[in-house]
């Protein structure tokens, strides 16, 4: 028997030196490792293509303020009826006003404007300034697309003068001018570029002028650049870390923002369709107004964009709770929820239809001709909260009648089980500490296989790393007392890496899984809830350890779980084992949980042929409450190296506090 060695020269990191160190003593202390044997001849599990997603909705910031690229707070000065939130007057007080005015709507969405009263000449600047989410990002050399409606009391009035700029004025990174206004309301668009300036992330976008009259401005807009260059579209940053998932799916619109707070808050997608000037914003559900610049299409067209395809989520008559209403609001079913079941034929026939149908063709005058291949509706969101459960069995039948007749090949998702019909896949969601998430691990192992097929629709292990007052770090099992750190630690990425092993061992039963929530900004005032998978500013973004770990198994799906015992239990680490038959690559997944390396001999049967070169891709940290920060993005993050010395059997040697890939080459 061999025993797998790793060269040391292609390791990058000092961890992955600590723990070849580590391995050697282990080995001998450890005189029985317990033995895989991996069965090739046997036929395993096929493994969904679908497997492993995203889930993503409107929490913490998750489009405004974060992947929806647009960088003014309060673009069209709706966000607070009292006040121009995120909006300042530039001069001197004593020199001009700024207030909200709803006597001047342009349309029947961008009701309530921003009035500028410049009273009399002044020989300063006197404008309007907008602090962006947590600060505008004035990045170096980049180009800007700034636009707004306006109109001036007078009929001619101008020039304007456009300027992203640090938060005090004194430094100016970019500008550009409008040079006339007319008593109408009429659209501007310029671009602004900036110079090779040290990159400003709490910079603030001002438009001023020097005449007195009075101006009102609205749906003000600045975008930075966006991946494949979309008009309105995504950050860039973001889109290359969700791209880098390559997810297979994309599941919207919620979670919780789908439902809303009241029935009229859930999302409204028809009001997010078409040009933005005609999207009035509703509500949210996480305490933040949205201004449904993320509507259904771009949706559609972010999925489009990373090469996954959309899994549909329709309202189902039931919002949340809200302080008043415990038991939350149900539509029930039966006449008053027809119109629901309506909507959401409208919106399956809007993402799927030709042009010829009225909503295929409300697609393609938004853009689109081409319609979006759907194989999965969801109907509703956890319908086991309040009065949703005892109300979800009739109202999903008669979504699922509905759908069906229209649409007989769409898989139909219950979120919770129901006796009605025969739902295609179940949603089960789990949120729990990482140990939870490790006993979950097995939650599947004895699963009815006469029940539907599982969607497990939102996941994670709930653990972070604190940064205490005095600088320390603290360990800590319930993040939602604390408002610190809105990403998970190593050791919820260990939690969450032994649940996929279980997912992946019981791929006959799972056929789609997705971490939750996906995205959020690190200011405590921004999110409300953590952990979440990936981090920003208006800057910078970074991916936590749960990431990386999610990213080293889709990487590593392969087409098929394989058949593999042990010889003894393994209570200490847990393990998937798959194969790609295309290429023939083998991937051995192990999640070693304790301090101690895990020795284990292998033993491959059915293979003609085991390379003695593979891989070894480790995720480890020198603590399990090591994590990944703005400020340290890459404390804890996977390296990979060549091993040799594998074979039909070999022993080797796993890493403390690791998820590692290993991964060989059969024939
Ligand atoms: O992921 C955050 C929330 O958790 C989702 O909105 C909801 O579905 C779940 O309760």
């Amino acid at each position: 028997m061999k025993h797998l060695s790793i060269r040391f020269a292609k390791l990058a990191c000092a961890a992955s030196a600590a723990l070849v160190l580590a391995t050697l003593s282990a080995l001998a202390a450890d005189a029985h490792p317990p033995r895989m044997l991996i069965d090739l001849t046997r036929p395993g599990i096929p493994i969904s293509p679908t497997f492993y997603g995203l889930m993503t909705e409107e929490i913490n910031h998750s489009y405004d303020g974060g992947l929806y690229a647009e960088l003014i707070q309060n673009r069209s000065f709706k966000d607070d009826a009292t006040r121009p939130l995120h909006w300042s007057l530039v001069g001197a007080v004593a020199d001009g006003s700024i207030a909200l005015d709803e006597t001047q709507p342009i349309n029947a969405a961008l009701t309530t404007c921003l009035k500028l009263t410049v009273p009399a000449a002044t020989s300063g600047r006197l404008g309007i300034a907008n602090d962006g989410y947590w600060g505008v990002p004035a990045a170096p050399t980049t180009t800007y697309r700034a636009s707004f409606y306006a109109k001036a009391g007078a009929d001619t009035a101008g020039p304007l003068t456009l300027t992203l700029e640090s938060a005090d004025g004194h430094t100016v990174y970019a500008t550009a001018q409008v040079p006339q206004l007319t008593s109408q309301w009429k659209r501007y668009a310029v671009t602004l570029t900036t110079g090779n300036s040290a990159p400003d992330n709490h910079a603030r976008f001002v438009i001023s002028l020097s005449q007195p009259g009075v101006y009102w401005f609205n749906l003000v807009s600045l975008f930075p650049p966006t991946w494949h260059d979309r008009p309105n579209g995504n950050r860039v940053d973001l889109m290359q870390a969700l791209s880098a998932l390559h997810p297979a799916f994309l599941r919207f619109p919620g979670g919780n923002y789908l439902e809303g707070k009241t029935v009229d808050s859930h999302f409204p997608w028809k009001q997010t369709l078409g040009d933005l000037s005609l999207r009035p914003g509703h509500a949210g559900t996480w305490g933040y107004p949205a201004s449904d610049g993320m509507g259904l299409l771009e949706f559609l067209e972010w999925a489009e964009d990373i090469g996954a395809e959309p899994v549909l989520a329709v309202y189902a008559g039931y919002s949340l709770p809200n302080d008043t209403n415990h038991a939350g609001t149900v539509i029930p079913a039966g006449p008053a929820l027809a119109p629901y079941v309506q909507d959401a034929l409208d919106e399956i026939e809007y993402v799927t239809g030709v042009t010829n149908t009225p909503w295929g063709a409300r697609r393609l005058a938004d853009g689109h001709p081409a319609p979006f291949s759907l194989h999965y509706v969801e109907i509703g969101n956890e319908d086991f909260v309040g009065d949703a459960r005892r109300t979800y069995n009739a109202r999903f039948a008669q979504f699922y009648d509905a759908i069906k007749a229209a649409h007989p090949a769409l898989q139909c998702i219950a979120t919770i089980p129901v006796t009605s019909r025969v739902p295609d896949v179940l949603d089960d969601h789990y949120y729990a500490t990482s140990g939870e998430m490790m006993k979950l691990a097995h939650k599947y192992d004895h699963y009815d296989r006469s029940k539907p097929k599982i969607f497990v629709g939102e996941w994670a292990a709930r653990e972070i790393t604190r940064v205490t007052p005095d600088g320390q770090t603290a360990y800590n099992r319930m993040p939602w007392a604390y408002k610190d750190s809105p990403t998970p630690n190593l050791h919820a990425a260990l939690g969450d890496a032994a649940f996929m092993t279980g997912l992946e061992r019981n791929a006959d039963v799972i056929v789609m899984n997705c971490y939750a929530p996906l995205l959020t900004r690190v200011e405590p005032a921004a999110f409300q809830w953590n952990p979440n998978l990936i981090g920003y500013d208006s800057l910078r973004s970074y991916v936590s350890p749960s990431y990386y770990a999610q990213q080293m198994f889709q990487l590593h799906r392969g087409d098929t779980v394989v058949h593999v015992s042990m010889s003894a239990d393994p209570t200490n680490f847990f393990f998937s084992t798959t194969l790609d038959h295309a290429t023939g690559a083998l991937f051995v997944k192990l999640v070693n949980i304790n301090p101690t390396p895990q020795i284990v001999q292998f033993a491959i049967s059915g293979a003609r042929q085991v390379a003695g070169q593979g891989t070894l891709t480790v995720l480890t940290s020198a603590h399990p409450d090591d994590t990944d920060t703005i400020n340290d993005p890459v404390k804890v993050v996977p390296v990979t190296a060549p091993v040799d010395g594998l074979g039909a059997s070999f022993t080797s040697t796993f890493a403390p506090y690791a998820i590692s890939v290993l991964q060989l080459q059969t024939q």
